[in-house]
């Protein structure tokens, strides 16, 4: 059985004095679950960070999820390329979700059987294997039903590559963030270094491609813009521009 389950307040109703927080004055946001797709390094993240702390929403992304079921697969020495040994060990985790909120959004964290994974989920081995194993079914199909768990009581914004097309068919605000290559590798590039690592942009390039490949191509859940979705090209704007076009959106 699934022992999979999402933050203890998955199926909090919260008040709006609890949730309202931000900045945005709640009547003036008619969006209440906001979906953020887009390809590797296009900066959902980022962006939907900001928007939740300026809605007073939470925010959960949902690659850090995928990432800490890379990370049980390769703590355990399973073989990624093995689906019906990634299923099984999926549905065998208890997976626990800590959402960002507030006016300092954090990342999302991920507890797998009680180990905080959080710290790990952007080591070179889960960057590398992560795609491998987001495409397996079950996967998806554990992870989609803890993201929707969470994005049941709203006021909420959630990044990921099928959010709007699948996990939250219904979003009240569906949005493609979009970029070229070069930009988004110079972005993980900065990213890298302003947390003191090295970065080697061709070999970034390389990975990203890689991963827009598979995550565009897999059978379930493929990388795309939802229907209905605000398309953004984000090469040239800045992410406080960025997170202006769908607060505007959201309006
Ligand atoms: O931050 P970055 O865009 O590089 O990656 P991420 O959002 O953390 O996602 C890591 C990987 O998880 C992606 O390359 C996908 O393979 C997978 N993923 C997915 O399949 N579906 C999602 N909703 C989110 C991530």
């Amino acid at each position: 059985m699934t022992r999979a389950h999402g933050a203890a307040e998955a199926g909090r109703i919260r008040s709006e004095e609890e949730a309202g927080i931000g900045t945005e004055s709640p009547g003036s946001v008619r969006a209440s679950t906001i979906a953020i797709d887009g390809p590797a390094a296009s900066g959902k993240s980022a962006v939907g960070a900001l928007v939740a702390a300026r809605l007073g929403y939470r925010f959960l992304d949902t690659g850090a999820m995928y990432r800490a079921v890379t990370w049980a697969a390769l703590d355990r020495d399973i073989d990624v390329r093995d689906a019906g040994a990634v299923a099984a060990l999926t549905t065998s985790l208890r997976i626990d979700v800590r959402l960002g909120e507030g006016a300092a959004i954090e990342p999302t964290g991920v507890v797998i059987d009680g180990v905080d994974v959080t710290a790990c989920l952007r080591d070179p081995d889960v960057e590398a294997n992560v795609s491998l194993v987001s495409r397996v079914a079950e996967v998806r199909r554990t992870l989609v039903a803890i993201q929707r768990a969470l994005a049941a009581s709203g006021r909420i914004a959630m990044a990921g590559r099928d959010i709007g097309s699948v996990v939250l068919t219904d979003a009240d605000l569906k949005v493609y963030l979009d970029a070229s290559r070069e930009v988004r590798a110079r972005r993980r590039a900065d990213q890298l270094r302003a947390a003191g690592e090295q970065a080697d942009v061709p070999a970034i390039l390389a990975d990203l491609e890689r991963r827009d490949g598979i995550d565009s191509s897999r059978a379930v859940s493929p990388l795309t813009a939802a229907r209905g979705a605000v398309m953004i090209d984000t090469d040239d704007l800045t992410i406080d521009q960025v997170v202006e076009r769908i607060l505007e959106a959201a309006a």
